[in-house]
């Protein structure tokens, strides 16, 4: 991600951490106080009390507290049982740690092409899928699921597990049902800046398989089992502290408001931005979904003018991301000639987008894009 680098001078900031805490102040002191004065600081209530609020909010058994999206992703495919020789297939266009944990769970990554919506184009995924396929790993992205209706069928039909990459996607849902609800597990990011955000970096895995919450929960925790004390795995260090989960409950309770604003926020810059120029929007409600906007995502073939325009006009704008995946050398992946993937990067740009963008912030975004266009 990269910005211009003048966050100091922005009229308009993409996120406003400090007016975050601010609103919340009395409910989050409280929670830290309260935690810390009880000396709970590791596997106590608070953690399990936000599990079994979290696991309620997703509408699914389990939910197992961990340090990042990245250990749910990673810890998900150590429970499918993949290893070398099997192949997972994910989207071309996602954050580096969904490939990350499919190279570190020993499998090969395959990566897909995305359609205009940034989730998976699913006929290239029935295309790829091969016999050493085992796993279909879509990606929700900016707070859109993937079509899983028609994704389920093919787990189904090629008896694939499925793992959803949930990390921008909490509280949207497809046909009803929310993300992170349909395969073995969803994996969610609690990083600070997300829709559910922590002080630092958590996460979380959900399921509705008690093996595979029992399985997590001691991954997380050196492979031991808390009661007999048994290690059954080598294991990792990747818990959610309580601290951090008794943030995230008081924060939980806002989450339904919070999705509620991002979706009106979407609205006010689709009025606003509908037609105007080459512009293209992200799509808005369609019949069965329910978009949570985690980015506001729009695209222009004048991408990095447009950017340097509105960076003038102090408002601060996000790029996710400049290149593919493939292109950092170091992550040694394959060219696998990605054409939508390859555009998008050439031409997204994120609009401010968060609980704190006022209605006010909008019309000075919008009208900004609109006088770049006119001129
Ligand atoms: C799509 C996606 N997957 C995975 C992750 C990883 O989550 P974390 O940063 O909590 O490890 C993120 C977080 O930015 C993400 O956006």
């Amino acid at each position: 991600m990269s910005t211009p680098g003048r966050a100091a001078t922005y009229r308009i900031r993409f996120v406003n951490p400090q007016e975050h805490y601010r609103r919340l102040k009395p409910e989050i002191d409280q929670a830290l106080t309260d935690t810390l004065a009880r000396g709970d600081l590791v596997l106590r209530q608070q953690l399990e009390d936000f599990e079994a609020q979290f696991a309620d909010y997703v509408g699914v058994k389990y939910a197992v507290g961990l340090n990042s999206g990245y250990h749910a992703l990673h810890f998900s495919l150590l429970a499918t049982g993949v290893g070398a020789g099997d192949e997972v297939i994910t989207a071309g266009h996602t954050f580096v740690a969904t490939v990350s944990a499919i190279v570190h769970a020993g499998a090969t990554p395959i990566l897909a092409d995305v359609g205009d919506d940034f989730t998976l184009d699913l006929d290239d995924v029935e295309r790829k899928i091969t016999e050493r396929t085992k796993v279909l790993l879509p990606v929700h992205l900016n707070g859109r699921l993937c079509r899983m209706d028609r994704l389920m069928q093919l787990a189904d039909e090629y008896r694939l597990t499925v793992v959803e990459d949930a990390a921008q996607a909490l509280g949207a849902t497809f046909a009803g049902r929310m993300a992170g609800a349909f395969g073995m597990a969803g994996c969610f990011s609690f990083y600070p800046f997300k829709a559910l955000g922590a002080l630092g970096d958590g996460g979380a895995l959900t399921t509705d398989d008690p093996d595979v919450a029992q399985m997590v929960r001691r991954l997380r925790y050196n492979g031991e089992d808390r009661d007999s004390g048994e290690y059954h795995y080598h294991g990792y260090t990747a818990l959610l502290d309580n601290v951090q989960a008794a943030v995230l409950s008081v924060k939980l309770r806002h989450l339904p408001d919070w999705v509620g604003h991002r979706r009106g926020i979407a609205e006010r810059y689709r009025a606003g931005l509908e037609g105007v120029g080459e512009l293209r929007l992200p799509p808005f409600d369609e019949t069965r979904h329910r978009d949570s906007f985690q980015n506001y995502v729009i695209r222009s073939a004048r991408r990095d003018d447009l950017r340097a325009f509105l960076a003038e006009q102090g408002i601060e704008t996000l790029v996710h991301w400049t290149r593919p995946m493939w292109r950092h050398p170091g992550l040694r992946l394959a060219d696998p000639h990605l054409e939508t993937t390859e555009r998008i990067c050439r031409e997204l740009i994120s609009l401010p987008m968060s609980a704190e963008t006022s209605e006010g912030d909008v019309e000075t975004i919008v009208e900004a894009v609109r006088t770049f266009f006119g001129r």
